[in-house]
């Protein structure tokens, strides 16, 4: 039996409060945070990362805490480390840029040396936490350079990197400060995941073009010296548990209280962090072309929820994107609303996933309308909360990493305001027949890769699997 542990790094990390409740600390909710707790509680580990707090003194020792079979390692970070690695480079340059926004990319010299200042002062801490049969996985683009520091630290054990969000083709890629520092640091990892094939695609593509790799089959790439693997991992949920977590929140008071307050109307759901890669500003103009053009919904009075939890509020795109929302939101409302109607209902609390499965379960079209995003899981969880006898309608964009796997919804391209509104109007009055045959199709893909299925097919890549089974008997 090895001694080898699985040791998960993340900027964000879900650990529970004090009191045992769990929660991203210090955020509103986002995919990685979810998708990371489900893989971690199967199979136990450690999760390294930042603890979502700002210290005077950026020495303060690592604090853990054990719940359960997960130890939690949490460092907090300056004002400054956050600043230029956090706000600046990760969420100023590689955001913007891996999302297709180089108009809205900040680079600047002193982020992308914070960025890899952070990095090493991260790898330098987790060197001295591992042991050598530990299985190291990587997260995200906070910490892209961080194997290539381990490694200098003389660490041997098998690295995997998971990129949550989308990797772009070489000519927007290029755009991306410190590209070729990037590019080099990828390959210090064993494995390379990404969302989908055409972000794996995208990199190898990368690699081609900067004449750093090779191919040596089918996913394998030698370059700068390595050989490694880069593959299409697409991340998924527990859509069973999910559902059931939806029947169960049937009678969640605070889904209860929205079906009341709905009066019979339809209602339509959509479901962002407050960022400007949702979509949300194109989506709410489609719902409202949807309501100009079709009498029908007009007179039953349908009623949007948009549920948005701020996010990277420091951020200046950010604070923007919330601004011209909430704008948008009383221009929409004040223009099609009555006495006794708010079309738009928009709030920027963070729920539960379960008051969530409740609320996607009651609604009759779900809106994923993304204008880039990685995966986007809040369409598979509107999926898996529908009720088998009377599901409802999502409406994807072709631009989520989700619409590769769920071809059964309705895609949408999320820019064409017209046609999105007029998908909102097919899925409202779609008969039931179309309705559970798509349905079923997509619930069978969900059904065919869990989460669990996510993580494993990760981890025998990256050739742990077997002997973390064995550290878990
Ligand atoms: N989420 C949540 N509470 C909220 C809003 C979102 O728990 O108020 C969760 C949601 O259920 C999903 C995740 O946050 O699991 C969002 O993941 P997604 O991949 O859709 O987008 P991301 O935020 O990672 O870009
Ligand atoms: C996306 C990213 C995650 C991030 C999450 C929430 O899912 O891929 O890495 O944790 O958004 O964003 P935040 O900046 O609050 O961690």
């Amino acid at each position: 039996v090895s001694d080898g542990r699985l040791v998960v790094v993340s900027n964000r990390v879900a650990a529970p409060s004090a009191s045992g409740a769990s929660g991203a600390a210090g955020s509103g909710a986002g995919g990685l945070a979810v998708a990371l707790q489900a893989a971690l509680k199967a199979r136990g580990g450690i999760w390294f990362g930042w603890s979502g707090k700002v210290s005077q003194d950026s020495n303060a020792p690592v604090q853990e805490r054990t719940h359960g079979s997960v130890t939690y390692a949490l460092s907090d970070l300056s004002r400054r480390d956050l600043d230029e690695y956090y706000h600046g480079f990760a969420n100023r340059a590689l955001w913007p840029i891996c999302h297709y926004r180089l108009d809205l990319a900040k680079p600047s010299a002193p982020d992308s040396a914070g960025y890899f200042r952070v990095n090493e002062f991260f790898a330098r801490r987790l060197a001295r936490m591992i042991r050598p049969n530990d299985v190291i996985w990587v997260h995200d683009y906070h910490f892209i350079p961080m194997a290539a520091f381990l490694r200098q630290l003389g660490c041997a054990n098998r690295i995997g990197f998971f990129l949550h969000i989308p990797w772009p083709s070489p000519d927007v890629a290029r755009a991306l400060p410190a590209y070729d520092r990037i590019l080099r640091a990828m390959s210090a990892y064993d494995v390379v995941g990404f969302q989908t094939e055409g972000d794996a695609e995208n990199f190898r593509n990368c690699l081609v073009q900067a004449k750093a790799g090779r191919a040596g089959g089918d996913v394998w790439r030698e370059a700068y010296g390595r050989r490694f693997q880069v593959d299409a991992f697409p991340i998924s949920i527990d859509a069973e548990a999910f559902a059931e977590e939806a029947r169960v929140a049937e009678k969640n008071v605070l889904v209860k209280r929205m079906r009341a307050s709905l009066e019979g109307r339809p209602l339509i759901i959509g479901v962002d962090r407050l960022d400007y890669s949702k979509g949300i500003r194109q989506r709410i103009e489609a719902f409202a072309s949807f309501l100009e053009q079709s009498p029908l919904a007009a007179k039953s009075r349908v009623t949007m929820l948009q549920v948005t939890p701020k996010s990277r509020s420091e951020v200046p795109e950010y604070a923007k994107i919330q601004r011209e929302v909430a704008e948008q939101v009383g221009i929409v409302n004040g223009k099609l609303g009555d006495v006794d109607w708010t079309p738009l209902r928009y709030i920027n609390k963070v729920m539960s996933q379960s008051a969530l499965a409740g609320l996607y379960r009651i609604a009759r079209v779900g809106l994923v309308t993304p204008l880039r995003d990685g995966m986007n899981l809040v369409a598979k969880e509107y999926v898996a909360a529908q009720t088998p006898d009377d599901p409802g309608v999502l409406v994807l964009s072709q631009f989520a990493g989700a619409a590769q796997e769920l071809h059964s919804a309705l895609i949408v391209n999320p820019y064409d305001i017209e046609a999105t509104g007029a998908a909102i109007a097919r899925a409202s009055s779609m008969p039931l027949a179309e309705r559970k045959e798509r349905w079923g199709a997509m619930m069978d893909v969900l059904r065919a890769n869990s989460i669990d299925n996510w993580t494993a097919r990760f981890l025998q890549a990256l050739g742990g699997d077997a002997e973390l089974a064995d550290s878990a008997q």
